[in-house]
């Protein structure tokens, strides 16, 4: 049976070192976007304090399609532009939401949600998804959790070919 010895305690608000480290150990040996996506979400999701959905977008023909998630089942299709999400994606940069109700044209997926931030994921100049963390705190997130996240997601797409994330 596969087994972890990751510690899924909630971390301090704005540690991510330890996370980092555990994402290294998860990432270590395999290269398949869509496995090692989904394994980074079960372990933030449950690492990081606050947080009522983890998960990932993926590019599929013009459209930000759900990829691996944790949280309540969530939207299916975002278009580019639209939301938070499409937001990040069209302009290839975070976007940090304090409070999504003021945010126009914000999609809700679970309404506890209240601060949302969403990560572009760029590799070679090509956009390839987004990472999206939700939290039913309204501010939540900040620029510690930008660069946290950002690590993440450079480390993930470092780590990964396509494989089954993007066919
Ligand atoms: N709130 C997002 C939609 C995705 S869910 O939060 C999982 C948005 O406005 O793009």
């Amino acid at each position: 049976m596969f087994e972890t010895d990751m510690d899924t305690a909630p971390l301090p608000r704005g540690e991510y070192a330890p996370l980092l480290s555990q994402l290294d150990g998860l990432l270590d040996g395999e290269c398949d976007l869509g496995a090692n996506a989904a394994n980074l979400a079960a372990l933030a999701f449950h690492a990081l304090p606050d947080v009522n959905w983890f998960g990932f977008y993926w590019l599929r023909g013009g459209t930000l399609v759900v990829g691996a998630f944790q949280g309540r089942p969530a939207c299916t299709r975002i278009a580019l532009g639209q939301g938070v999400c499409g937001t990040a994606a069209a302009r290839r940069e975070t976007v940090i939401v304090e409070d999504v109700h003021a945010f126009p044209g914000h999609i809700a997926c679970d309404p506890a949600s209240r601060s949302e931030i969403v990560v572009p994921l760029i590799r070679g100049g090509r956009l390839l998804g987004v990472l999206d963390v939700d939290s039913p705190r309204p501010a939540r997130f900040d620029v510690r959790d930008q660069a946290g996240l950002e690590a993440m997601a450079a480390r993930l797409l470092a780590a990964s070919d396509e494989g089954s994330a993007l066919i």
